[in-house]
C-alpha cells in the first residue's frame, strides 16, 4: 500500500530531508509582507501557505505580522508566539526569510495584493508580474489563499515541512506544554477534549439548546453587536438537527460514556471559559470526575505569563491536544482541522470526531424516552463511530455537485489530511 516508494522509512525523514531543490533558494530582491489574520490556527496555516507562495514565487519573505485586531485581541508579536530563529533556519533550504525589511527599502512603495483564495500555481505564476514593478509586495490577508489540491508534490511537502516542523511555538510555550503533558501522561492514559462550549461559538452558531431563556437572549445580543458575523437570525432547533451545533457538555458525557470510556477516564479540557461555568461543566463532571483544565494543571504563576494573551493559550491547548492519547473536538474549526491534521501527520494518533447531526438524533429518542443511555446507546454509537478515528485516509473531495468557489471552499482542507502527499502508510496503526 505505499505510496511513497523509497520514501518508505519514516514519515520525519521524508519531511526533513527533501529541500524542494538542490540548489535551494536564491537570495532573492523580491520581498514579500504578509500580514496573517485569525486565530492562532489560522494564522499558523495562513503562514505556511505564505511560505508555500513565497517559494513560488521566488520571493523573500518578511516574518509575517500578527493579527492583533480578531476576535482574539491578543497583542502578541511572531517571537512571542513562535520561535522565529529557528522557523527561519529550518527552512533555510527552502525560502529565504528575513525578520525585517532592509533598511533601504522601509519606505519604498509597495504593491498590495490580496491572493484570491484557493488559488493554484498558475495563479502565482501570474503573480510574480508584480514584482516588475516594485520590490516590495504587501499581502494583508493570508487565510486560504491556496489551493488544497493539485499543487506540485515538493510545495505540499513544504507545507507540512513548515506546519509540523519549523513553525515551533517559543521557548517559554514549549516549556510550559510539555511540563502539561508530562503533568498528565504521569496519571495515564488521558483524552483532550476541545469542549467548544464557549461564549462566542454559541452566539456565533446561534445553538440555545438547553440554556436558560436569560442566556439566549445574552447569546442573541452578542451576535447582534458583532458586525462581522453575518447571520443573524438563526433558527437553534434547526442548527442542531442539522448537526451544526457543538456538543454540550452533558452531551459529551453521554457520547463517551456511550463509546465505552469509563469513570476513571481521565479527561484534559482544551478551551477557553466553558459558557455558565460549572453550571455545565457538572454535568460533564458527572460522569468523567477526572476532569482537568489548564488553571487545575498549572500553577497560578506558570500561567501568568499567558493571560491576557488568547493566542498563547491556545498553544499551551495545542500542543497538549496533539500529545494526548486521544483527541476529540466537539465543534469542527480551525483548531480542530489542525490538530487531527497534525495527529494523522505523526502517524495517525486517533482523533474521534463526533457525528453530531447522529448523536442529536439519537439523545432527541433519549428525551422522547424512546431509548435509554445503555447497552442499546453504546452500540449505536459505537458503529455511528467506526470511521470517525483518524485512519488513515485520502483527503475528501469536495462535495458531488458543487461547482466554482463553493467546490473548492467544500474539499477537505490540506492540513486537516496531508494524506498522502506528506504520510507514509507504514503499516501501523
Ligand atoms: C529568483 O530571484 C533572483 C533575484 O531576485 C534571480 O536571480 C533568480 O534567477 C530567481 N530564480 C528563479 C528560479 O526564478
Ligand atoms: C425553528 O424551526 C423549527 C423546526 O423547523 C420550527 O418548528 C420552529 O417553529 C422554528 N422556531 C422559530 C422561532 O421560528
Amino acid at each position: 500500500m505505499s505510496s511513497c516508494g523509497f520514501l518508505m522509512a519514516t514519515v520525519i525523514m521524508l519531511v526533513s530531508h527533501q529541500p524542494t531543490d538542490i540548489l535551494g533558494p536564491i537570495e532573492s530582491d523580491r520581498y514579500m509582507t504578509v500580514r496573517s489574520n485569525g486565530g492562532l490556527n489560522q494564522m499558523r496555516t495562513g503562514i505556511c501557505d505564505m511560505i508555500a507562495v513565497a517559494r513560488l514565487v521566488n520571493a523573500t519573505l518578511v516574518i509575517p505580522q500578527l493579527d492583533k485586531r480578531s476576535f482574539w485581541q491578543d497583542t502578541s508579536t511572531f517571537k512571542d508566539i513562535f520561535n522565529e530563529p529557528g522557523f527561519i533556519k529550518a527552512l533555510e533550504g527552502d525560502v529565504h526569510i528575513v525578520s525585517d525589511l532592509p533598511e533601504s527599502l522601509q519606505s519604498a512603495p509597495r504593491a498590495r495584493k490580496h491572493f484570491t483564495s484557493w488559488s493554484g500555481a498558475s495563479y502565482y505564476e501570474d503573480v510574480k508580474e508584480l514584482w516588475k514593478d516594485h520590490k516590495v509586495v504587501h499581502v494583508p490577508k493570508s487565510d486560504s489563499r491556496l489551493a488544497n489540491n493539485g499543487l506540485p508534490i515538493d510545495i505540499q511537502r513544504l507545507r507540512c515541512r513548515c506546519l509540523y516542523q519549523a513553525l515551533r511555538f517559543s521557548d517559554p510555550i514549549e516549556d510550559l506544554g510539555k511540563k502539561l503533558v508530562e503533568r498528565l501522561k504521569s496519571r495515564g492514559k488521558f483524552i483532550a477534549l476541545h469542549l467548544r462550549y464557549e461564549k462566542d461559538m454559541l452566539a456565533f452558531t446561534g445553538c440555545t439548546y438547553g440554556l436558560s431563556e436569560s442566556e439566549a437572549d445574552e447569546l442573541r445580543i452578542m451576535r447582534e453587536k458583532t458586525s462581522h458575523w453575518k447571520l443573524k437570525d438563526i433558527n437553534s432547533t434547526e442548527q442542531r438537527s442539522g448537526g451544526n451545533c457543538p456538543l454540550t457538555p452533558h452531551e459529551v458525557g453521554m457520547f463517551l460514556r456511550a463509546m465505552g470510556y469509563t469513570k476513571s477516564t481521565w479527561i484534559y479540557i482544551a478551551a477557553g471559559e466553558i459558557y455558565g461555568g460549572d453550571k455545565y461543566i457538572s454535568k460533564l463532571r458527572s460522569y468523567f470526575p477526572n476532569l482537568v483544565s489548564k488553571e487545575v494543571l498549572a500553577t497560578k504563576e506558570e500561567l501568568e505569563k499567558f493571560k491576557n494573551h488568547a493566542s498563547q493559550v491556545a498553544a499551551l491547548d495545542y500542543i497538549i491536544s496533539v500529545e494526548s492519547d486521544v483527541f476529540i473536538p466537539s465543534h469542527s474549526g480551525n483548531m480542530a482541522r489542525a490538530v487531527e491534521g497534525h495527529r494523522r501527520f505523526l502517524g495517525h494518533r486517533k482523533t474521534l470526531t463526533p457525528d453530531r447531526r447522529g448523536l442529536v438524533e439519537l439523545f432527541g429518542l433519549l428525551e422522547k424516552g424512546e431509548l435509554t443511555e445503555g447497552p442499546k446507546l453504546s452500540s449505536l454509537v459505537t458503529k455511528m463511530h467506526k470511521y470517525r478515528q483518524g485512519a488513515p485516509r485520502k483527503r475528501y473531495a469536495s462535495l458531488p455537485g458543487s461547482k466554482g468557489r463553493t467546490r473548492l471552499r467544500t474539499e477537505e482542507s490540506f492540513y486537516e489530511n496531508p494524506f498522502p502527499e506528506c504520510i507514509c502508510l507504514t503499516g501501523k496503526h
